[in-house]
């Protein structure tokens, strides 16, 4: 295999919640549902809600805030990544709309969709551009506004999901004991039907049928893709720590997609950590699909707990059905 010419490495971080929450009390007060059954099945406390606006101003606010935090001068910035499965339209790219937003005048960009394991499909594609040298600067965003899809009668769904979005900015390094190590990532379209949002593309033009069918909503048999996550995550985790001769020892934290504390309490318990070595922020956001990765990433670093040489497990399964395993070692 041809050798890389770098290193890719995270060198900045920025994050975006909007301000409105929609607590448990808050679906308690619409629906049939309880505090109790909402946090012992999900582990989730509250969401946040962009009320006005779309995901190109929950990516450009995280984008600015990494661009703030770590004084970046945005017309470095040569390639922007915007992985969501809610653009603002489906042309043209979000990526397009946040180029413009962030004055990034000489970067070009697209949109990846690969739910809720997008951020990891983007950060991988980011981090190639990078070690081959093509490229300097590119920005990564996970962003979701999820509540644009989501149906507010369903139970079974809308307690789960939340809007945000984060960023992340990979550089080249010539120390290699840093950045993307390894990964491991995977499709399989047989579970196409488990979580999907059925109308709005070409299969389901938008029409009175289609928007009185409630085909414009997500849709998720919870049961199934329980079952497969749980299985996937943990596994392909371990796959990966195993064919990086890691121990529980080594790694300094497990970075899970945050769909459902029960899914990240097993995958831990399959890799062997213990729950302090475990990033979990479900509880204040709820599952903002390709946000949540590089939320939990942008927290523990702010909050001191992250550190040079730190090695990672980042970690998400979702809609596809898609799954990601990719080891890092932290660079800042
Ligand atoms: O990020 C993308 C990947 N997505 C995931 O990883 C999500 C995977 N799935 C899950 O996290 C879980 O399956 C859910 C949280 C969605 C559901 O948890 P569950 O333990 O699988 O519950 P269930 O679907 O088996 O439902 C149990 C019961 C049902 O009642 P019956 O049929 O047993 O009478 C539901 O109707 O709980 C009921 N239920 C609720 N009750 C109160 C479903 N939603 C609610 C609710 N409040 N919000």
């Amino acid at each position: 295999m041809k050798e890389n010419k770098y290193s890719a490495i995270i060198t900045a971080v920025g994050m975006y919640v909007p301000e409105k929450i929609y607590d448990n009390a808050y679906f308690e007060s619409i629906l049939d549902t309880n505090d109790q059954w909402i946090i012992s099945r999900t582990g989730i406390k509250e969401r946040r809600i962009l009320e006005t606006g779309a995901t190109s101003d929950l990516a450009s606010n995280a984008a600015l805030d990494l661009i703030k935090a770590h004084d970046v001068d945005p017309e470095e910035i040569d390639v922007i990544i915007i992985a969501t499965v809610t653009p603002d339209m489906l042309f043209p790219a979000t990526a397009c709309l946040v180029q413009e937003k962030i004055g990034a005048k000489k970067a070009w960009g697209f949109d990846l969709s690969a739910a809720c394991s997008g951020f990891l499909f983007a950060f991988q594609i980011g981090c190639s551009l990078v070690e081959s040298g093509q490229y300097n600067k590119v920005l990564v965003i996970g962003a979701d506004k999820m509540s644009s899809i989501i149906d507010y009668t369903d139970r079974n769904t809308c307690i789960l999901f939340g809007d945000g979005a984060s960023a992340v900015l990979i550089e080249p390094s010539e120390d290699k004991s840093v950045g993307l190590q390894d990964y491991i990532l995977g499709v399989d379209g047989s579970g196409k039907n488990a979580l999907y949002m059925k109308g709005g593309g070409s299969l389901y033009p938008p029409t009175h049928k289609t928007i009185d069918d409630k085909m414009h909503y997500l849709y998720q048999d919870g049961k199934a893709v329980f079952k497969v996550a749980v299985k996937g995550m943990a596994d392909v985790s371990y796959e990966l720590m195993q064919k990086n001769n890691m121990s529980a020892e080594d790694v300094a934290f497990l970075v899970p997609h945050q769909a459902n504390l029960r899914i990240i309490n097993a995958t831990a318990e399959r890799m062997g950590l213990s729950k302090d070595k475990v990033m979990v922020n479900i509880e204040k956001y709820g599952n903002t699909t390709a946000a949540t990765i590089p939320l939990c990433l942008v927290e523990y670093y702010r909050d001191g707990k992250l550190k040079k040489g730190d090695k990672l497990i980042l970690s998400a399964f979702g809609a596809g059905y898609t799954w990601a395993s990719t080891y890092i070692v932290w660079a800042i």
